[in-house]
């Protein structure tokens, strides 16, 4: 699957977030090692601190659903900026995938692409534990 059109199943989620409060749709989509897609889009709510991203509405279902495993994520909004991961979906993804590739798009439909680690350098993850 290529960087667009991951981005474009993205881009289909958008119409799918629910965010009446910041009027900021985001959309997501997960490629799994086994080639399944996980999307999401971002879930606001009337006490605020309760939203989940769009990132990471695809991580939850495609863990819940026993797939950890991912190669790339694409993340996407309509404004005029790329839309970049929040520093908690950026923590969430290194979880499972800490090289994962990352593609982000605008609201013109343009896309750049940065691996994980350079968006969460020197990061903490499951073997810092030890
Ligand atoms: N949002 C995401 O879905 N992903 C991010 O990484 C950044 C922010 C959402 C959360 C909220 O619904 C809206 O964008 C404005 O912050």
């Amino acid at each position: 699957m290529t960087h667009r059109e991951l981005a474009e199943l993205a881009y289909s989620m958008l119409d799918r977030s629910y965010s009446p409060y910041s009027k900021f749709p985001v959309g997501a989509a997960l490629l799994c090692a086994d080639g399944r897609v996980f999307t999401g889009c971002n879930v606001e709510n009337a006490a605020y601190g309760s939203t989940i991203c769009a990132e990471r509405t695809a991580l939850v279902k495609a863990v819940s659903e026993g797939v950890r495993e991912f190669v790339t994520l694409a993340v996407v909004g309509r404004g005029e900026d790329f839309c970049w991961p929040c520093g908690a979906c950026r923590q969430m993804l290194r979880e499972f995938a800490p090289n994962l590739e990352v593609v982000v798009g605008n609201g013109k439909k343009e896309l750049t692409v940065i691996p994980l680690p350079e968006l969460l350098p020197h990061s903490f993850g499951p073997e810092s534990l030890t």
